[in-house]
């Protein structure tokens, strides 16, 4: 799987970001410039991902090999892109760069930040965060991970956020295939209200919508 470096500006759009609370978990957060952007802006921002357990010039590595691997999905699935978002391609590289140069600064300036975790099992406590994120594992990654897995990372994600969970995208990554048994997952959770709502940002065709998970 991809590190992937998504920028602030993309995690705004992806998530319709307009205020952020005063703390955020971002689970999968990859080589993703969020955290550290977030916590510039006086966010308690903590990011959890596997791939922080690397040694540091192995993570500088994979977090540099994912942006040529991630446009070559790209270009095998073409038809299934559209561009209103990034404009060119050559600017979504600039988002993904500038983004992937932040994180690597971030780890080296405040570790204490990045914790080296994966689902279904986080190193938090009930109710740690005001808002938890979750963008490119979940449901993008389901020919990887089953619908099992999905349901106990959902249930995770819940435990440890204290008011909200949002993920995006809804679909499987390269041609944006749908999940079928997406909302049978999400009728199977307690405590919750679910809501499927639309985002100013799409990239893979039609996958303009993030799940909200609001805690009763
Ligand atoms: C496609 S990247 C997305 C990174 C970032 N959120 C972004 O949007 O650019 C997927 C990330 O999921 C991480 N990952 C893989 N298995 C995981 C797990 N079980 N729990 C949490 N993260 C995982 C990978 O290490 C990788 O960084």
């Amino acid at each position: 799987m991809l590190v992937t470096s998504r920028s602030y500006a993309e995690y705004e759009a992806m998530f319709d970001l307009k205020e952020l609370p005063d703390s955020i978990l971002d689970c999968c957060a990859g080589g993703s410039g969020f955290t550290a952007e977030a916590a510039a802006r006086g966010v308690d921002a903590i990011a959890a991902d596997p791939a922080y357990e690397l040694e540091t010039p192995e993570l500088v590595d994979t977090v540099r090999r994912s942006l040529p691997a991630g446009s070559g999905i790209v270009d095998e699935h073409k038809g299934s892109f559209v561009w209103h978002w990034y404009g060119t391609p050559e600017q979504r590289d600039q988002h993904r760069i500038e983004a992937a140069d932040r994180f690597l600064q971030d780890v080296m300036a405040a570790p204490e930040r990045y914790v080296a975790a994966g689902l279904p099992e986080l190193p938090f406590g009930d109710r740690r965060f005001e808002l938890v994120l979750c963008s490119h594992l979940l449901f993008t990654w389901a020919d990887k991970f089953d619908r099992a897995w999905h349901e106990a990372a959902l249930r995770e994600l819940i435990r440890v956020s204290n008011a909200e969970v949002r993920i995006f995208p809804l679909v499987l990554q390269g041609a944006g295939d749908q999940i079928p048994w997406l909302s049978e997952v999400l009728d199977a959770l307690d405590g919750v209200t679910t809501e499927v709502r639309k985002v100013p940002y799409e990239f893979q065709a039609g996958a303009n919508e993030m799940l909200v998970i609001t805690r009763d």
